[in-house]
């Protein structure tokens, strides 16, 4: 009997060491199966009590299923206390704060280009010119032809062109070709458009001159339309575009599908007229060439030169966008380096 009881004591002080050493569950899985188990050392004791004395099997029996009992308490408190741990370390883990201030995201924004567009097109839309889409890919006849620029024309030097594959086929130099196509459309009626769009030549490339570029062109075309009324309109253009006080001139230039041809200027916004670098100190800067339409390109639209006349004007918003910014290389605008497109 006491040979028993010492076997069973050892064997509950062995388990509880065991027990309480096992790091997680899966240890102390083991270390209940070594004890506890079918095949575990309690009940190799538990077999040998078929040898005991009958009138000494009872208490023994209890004893033994003291043990048992106080062991199994012992490993489900042990249990319950790995679980908890783990719980509180998975807590720990992936604890938020969440009075930590948020991750901002960053804000996208419109091209300096199209912020431009959209405002000399509002400004535009204000004095009743509608938005005209013309196409990109052009036939020469568009691009040159019917602006009376025939193919044997020194004028077409203005002009370093993209010419495709297909014969008579290219890449608009201009957004004029568009007057030619709105007139057709509209034609007997007055027209008040501008065509906001792509341009390519054929150029090589510098810092003032790109091979691709965004146009502004305008056209007004009805019974009573002056040179008058070319002026009055641009320069309202320029002042909301650039502020009342600005100055304007117009210089006499020449364009073949314009007659008389100009090229309005507006003071230097940077050394306010007195001549800088950017004015190349003539206190000026360009930014469109316009005119009349010519009486042939009227006709070519379908309008009757003796009855109808009207204006026509092209500018190039990187350029003035340019002149606005300062920015001294029009590469800038679709290398699509963002240390230069977050600035605006
Ligand atoms: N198409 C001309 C150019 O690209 C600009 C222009 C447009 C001039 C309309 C007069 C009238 O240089």
């Amino acid at each position: 009997m006491s040979d028993l009881a010492q076997a069973l004591a050892s064997l509950e002080a062995g388990g509880q060491a065991d027990l309480a050493a096992a790091p997680d569950a899966a240890a102390l899985d083991a270390v209940r199966v070594r004890y506890l188990g079918r095949k575990g050392s309690l009940a190799t004791i538990l077999r040998g009590l078929g040898d005991l004395d009958p009138a000494e099997r009872p208490a023994a029996g209890k004893l033994a299923n003291d043990v048992k009992q106080r062991l199994e308490a012992a490993f489900q408190a042990r249990r319950d206390a790995l679980e908890a741990a783990a719980q509180a370390a998975r807590e720990r883990a992936d604890r938020l704060d969440v009075t930590l201030p948020g991750r901002p995201r960053p804000v996208g924004r419109l091209h300096p280009s199209t912020q431009v567009l959209r405002r000399i097109c509002q400004i535009w839309a204000d004095m009743g010119f509608q938005v005209y889409r013309s196409p990109d890919v052009e036939t020469d006849e568009m691009n040159f032809e019917l602006l009376n620029i025939p193919a044997y024309h020194p004028a077409r030097d203005m002009w370093d062109t993209f010419y495709t594959t297909s014969e008579g086929i290219l890449l608009r130099t201009h957004t004029s070709p568009g007057q030619i196509r709105v007139m057709r459309e509209r034609c007997p009626e007055p027209i008040r458009v501008i065509l906001p769009g792509m341009c390519y030549r054929y150029e090589q490339i510098t810092a003032r001159s790109e091979i691709q570029f965004h146009q502004v062109e305008g056209l007004a075309v009805g019974r009573h339309v002056t040179m008058t009324d070319l002026k009055g309109t641009l320069i309202s253009f320029a002042h909301r575009m650039f502020g009342a006080e600005r100055k304007v001139r117009f210089r006499a230039s020449y364009f073949p599908f314009t007659e008389p041809s100009a090229e309005m200027d507006v003071e230097c916004g940077i050394c306010g007229g007195s001549g800088c670098a950017i004015c190349k100190h003539s206190g000026w800067l360009e930014i469109l060439g316009c005119g009349m339409v010519h009486p042939r390109v009227l006709e070519n639209g379908g309008y009757d030169p003796a009855a109808f006349s009207g204006f026509a004007f092209g500018m190039g918003p990187e350029r003035i966008t340019m002149l606005r910014h300062r920015i001294e290389d029009i590469r800038y605008f679709w290398t699509n380096d963002l240390r230069f497109l977050e600035q605006f």
